[in-house]
């Protein structure tokens, strides 16, 4: 069963909770909230004031990528605002194995992410910690940017050292998804669609772009 996550980053910002409403209407399994603070990544988004005020609005996950420098100081903030997953950047970590400990500790879900140019090997001693790894298919900070195909490779490796581990551990992928390049990497062995532009455009409703990446994948 393929999931899909809407990610509210391609959204209207002055209309955020229509548009997580109409997402969740249109049938997505998640939202995902992109939280970036200009360093780690090159723009700035949301905080905790966004998720605290999408929580009441929407009943699926509300999925947290924290695009930011030392995840550590804000896993707290976002947990308490309501988030059921928090998703960190190995590469951001200093102590990986500590921060993920720690976000297991708040009590909501535990993922991991890795850029384009970072190798599946950072992985090895953290995949038994978390619920899902995400792999980014663009490097990260803006929508709509094109899906680097040379991670279909890196999608196949971890699908390999997740199984060889015994670990149903599920892999995400964000950024370029859409009714084309979804079938790649569902057939690499992703199985949670992560999808900003592909769904918030002006080229078709909300619900006909869900409908038209949930027919590319079944
Ligand atoms: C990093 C963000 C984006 C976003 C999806 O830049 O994480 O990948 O979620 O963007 P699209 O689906 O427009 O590539």
């Amino acid at each position: 069963m393929v999931r899909i996550e809407a990610s509210i980053l391609s959204a209207d910002f002055a209309r955020l909770g229509e548009q997580a409403r109409e997402a969740e209407d249109a049938g997505v399994d998640g939202i995902q909230i992109d939280v970036m603070d200009g360093r780690f990544v090159p723009n700035i988004t949301f905080g905790p004031g966004v998720v605290r005020a999408l929580r009441p609005l929407v009943q699926v996950p509300l999925d947290v990528h924290l695009m930011v420098v030392e995840p550590e100081r804000t896993v707290a903030w976002f947990a308490a605002a309501g988030a059921d997953r928090l998703i960190v950047h190995q590469e951001a970590c200093l102590h990986p194995h500590r921060v993920l400990q720690s976000i297991r500790e708040l009590g909501v879900e535990v993922g991991i992410t890795i850029n384009p140019g970072t190798s599946v090997a950072v992985l090895e001693e953290l995949i038994d910690l978390v619920d899902l790894v995400q792999v980014m298919t663009v490097n990260p900070g803006f929508g709509g940017q094109a899906f680097l195909y040379s991670q279909l490779t890196k999608i196949r490796r971890l699908r390999e050292m997740l199984d060889a581990r015994g670990l149903a551990v599920p892999i995400a992928v964000d950024g370029g998804i859409d009714p084309r390049t979804a079938p790649l990497v569902v057939e690499a062995g992703a199985t949670v669609l992560i999808a900003g532009s592909s769904i918030y455009n002006s080229r078709a409703t909300i619900a006909e772009n869900v409908a038209a990446l949930r027919a590319s994948v079944s």
